[in-house]
């Protein structure tokens, strides 16, 4: 898949950038050293603007190998960087069932941008990519996750195990759902 920029309303999801005119990547080491980061998305480890940039080259390869459909959420008016969410678990041999992310910036939390860039990463993986669900996990202990999760349409389906290993929340939603949620 080639990277596909969206319109969420108070903010725009495009594809990450680190060139001449716009570059994510202090802004992604900045967002990583947030202690709520640190905690609830372990996966990823960004300290260095290197490291910023391999991650971006990450997920410019996740895009073309159809695994991961992801996007800088971004300013409407100056582009600057507030966060990501995107859709794993893309490819056809995947094991475990499309899964929405997301963080937010820690400056820009609680004024909605979460909500507005899910639902609209969710609409895209309905339309565009006709999923027929997508999951949404997260900590235990990660009340905003969980309160992001309900307020966009997803459903608590029970706790199961994280990436980590550790027990987490699973929510999910399917595409009906998403037409009748507050944050759509
Ligand atoms: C989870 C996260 C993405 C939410 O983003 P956000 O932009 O602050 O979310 P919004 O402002 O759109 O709020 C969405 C809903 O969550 C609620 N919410 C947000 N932060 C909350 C908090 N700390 N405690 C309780 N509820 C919270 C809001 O009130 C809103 O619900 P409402 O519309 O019913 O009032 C953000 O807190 C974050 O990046 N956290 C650190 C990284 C993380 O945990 N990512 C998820 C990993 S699974």
């Amino acid at each position: 898949m080639e990277p596909v920029e969206i319109n969420a309303g108070t903010c725009y999801l495009r594809a990450f950038r680190a060139d001449d005119r716009l570059d994510d990547r202090p802004a992604l080491v900045k967002a990583f050293s947030d202690p709520a980061m640190r905690r609830f998305v372990r996966a990823y480890r960004i300290e260095t603007i290197d490291e910023a940039g391999d991650y971006i080259a990450t997920r410019a390869r996740e895009w073309k190998l159809n695994q991961r459909a992801s996007w800088a959420i971004a300013e409407p008016t100056t582009g600057f960087l507030l966060g990501e969410v995107g859709l794993k678990n893309l490819h056809p041999s995947a094991l475990s069932p499309p899964e929405a992310a997301i963080w937010v910036h820690p400056v820009t939390r609680k004024r909605g941008v979460g909500a507005a860039a899910l639902s609209a990463a969710v609409r895209f993986g309905f339309g565009a990519l006709e999923l027929a669900r997508i999951d949404y996990v997260c900590d235990e202990d990660n009340t905003a996750s969980a309160a992001l999760a309900a307020r966009c349409g997803f459903t608590y389906t029970g706790t199961t195990t994280g990436v980590d290993g550790l027990p987490a929340q699973r929510w999910t939603i399917t595409s009906g759902a998403q037409e009748a949620a507050p944050g759509r």
